[in-house]
């Protein structure tokens, strides 16, 4: 798998390193908030990361094939579906 995220079922392209906010907010995906500090600190880039629960995107590492989701909608609801199954990466 090449450097691809699943984020709400869409693959999008990292850099190696990089954080999932950054290469969310890179292709546009993740909307700054008033208060995005890109420490930890603001929780205001919460996901929903396969294997590993509600995490910050802006300290989360991609990671090749890694699912990652917004927090609601349909997207969260298939990606819990396919935690509950064991399948964290796509294939
Ligand atoms: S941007 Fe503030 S916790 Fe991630």
């Amino acid at each position: 798998m090449s450097n691809i995220i699943l984020w709400d079922g869409l693959p999008v392209a990292f850099i190696p390193g990089e954080s999932i906010s950054d290469a969310l907010r890179r292709h546009g995906l993740l909307a700054a908030a008033p208060i995005f500090c890109g420490i930890g600190q603001c929780q205001n880039c919460l996901v929903l990361i396969a294997g590993r629960g509600v995490r910050e995107a802006c300290l989360s590492k991609c990671e090749p094939g890694l699912k990652v989701a917004s927090l609601k909608g349909k997207a969260a609801a298939a990606l819990r579906q396919s935690e509950a199954e064991g399948d964290h990466h796509v294939a």
